[in-house]
């Protein structure tokens, strides 16, 4: 499983469309992580386990933001369980403020637009890199962060593990829809948990979280592209949300 720190309905319909059956354990994770945040706080949380019972099948109101508290509690919760997490949005705010949270943890995945990114830079890096060169850029926060996956997002996707760096510059959509970060996050989510599963052989030696991350992107990007292909100028995240299938049969399974 692997435990998504923003909020999270993209995450669902990804589950339901790519299947439980491939997703496994993830499922599982995924709703006892919503269920988590649906009843914060921990006390009612912790203990043996995130109690899934009165799991109720709804999202977060879209636009609700997780107290500080909350997301701390949750990066804790995921480190104990060496669950994967991907962080976005609010939850990069809270690294720029406490970078020791994640510092060297290594199934960490941080996705910041420009302006997180900046912003995570100053934050723990003492003297800035050149901010044309993204490609250095990115690796040296990754290896600030004692090299936890830093996936840059932008006109091309620059991303690294410390060592490695890759760039998607798949065709995308011309259109930036609100969400389409949380579409990333939730690819991610499944990505990096197929990846760490598949063992070295498949990833032929290659960061597993780095391969996902460029599988990621790739994958938000052609929902993008085909989305817009259909509608255009009018492009909303729940159509890039419905090409989900065909883009991930377009790109992996031919
Ligand atoms: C991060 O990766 C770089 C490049 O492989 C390596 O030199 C460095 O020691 C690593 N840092 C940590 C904290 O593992
Ligand atoms: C796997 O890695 C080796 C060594 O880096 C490389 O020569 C080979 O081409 C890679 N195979 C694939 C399928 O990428």
């Amino acid at each position: 499983g692997s435990c998504h720190l923003s909020w999270i309905y993209p995450l669902v319909p990804l589950l339901f469309l790519l299947g439980p059956e491939d997703t496994g354990v993830y499922a599982v994770e995924a709703l006892d992580i919503c269920t988590c945040l649906l009843r914060w706080p921990p006390q009612t949380t912790t203990g043996g386990g995130w109690d899934s019972r009165h799991w109720s099948p709804r999202s977060p109101r879209p636009g609700r933001r997780l107290t500080a508290e909350c997301q701390q509690g949750i990066l804790e919760a995921s480190k104990a369980r060496d669950v994967p997490i991907i962080i976005d949005a609010d939850g990069l705010w809270l690294i720029a403020q406490h970078p020791a949270l994640i510092h060297g943890y290594r199934k960490a995945v941080l996705t910041p637009n420009h302006g997180e990114f900046t912003r995570l830079s100053d934050a723990v890096l003492r003297d800035l890199v050149d901010g044309s060169d993204h490609r250095e850029a990115v690796r040296r926060l990754s290896q600030a962060l004692g090299n936890v996956t830093v996936v840059r997002k932008g006109e091309r996707d620059v991303m690294s593990d410390g060592e490695h760096v890759l760039e998607c510059a798949h065709e995308g959509s011309s259109r930036r829809c609100g969400g389409q970060g949380d579409l990333l996050s939730g690819a991610l989510g499944v990505l990096v948990h197929w990846a760490l599963h598949a063992g070295p052989e498949k990833t032929n030696g290659s960061s597993p979280l780095l391969l996902a991350a460029l599988g990621a992107c790739s994958l938000t990007r052609q929902c993008g592209h085909q989305a817009f292909q259909k509608h255009g100028r009018s492009t909303t995240t729940t159509d890039m949300i419905a090409e989900v299938g065909p883009a991930f049969r377009r790109l992996f399974e031919t």
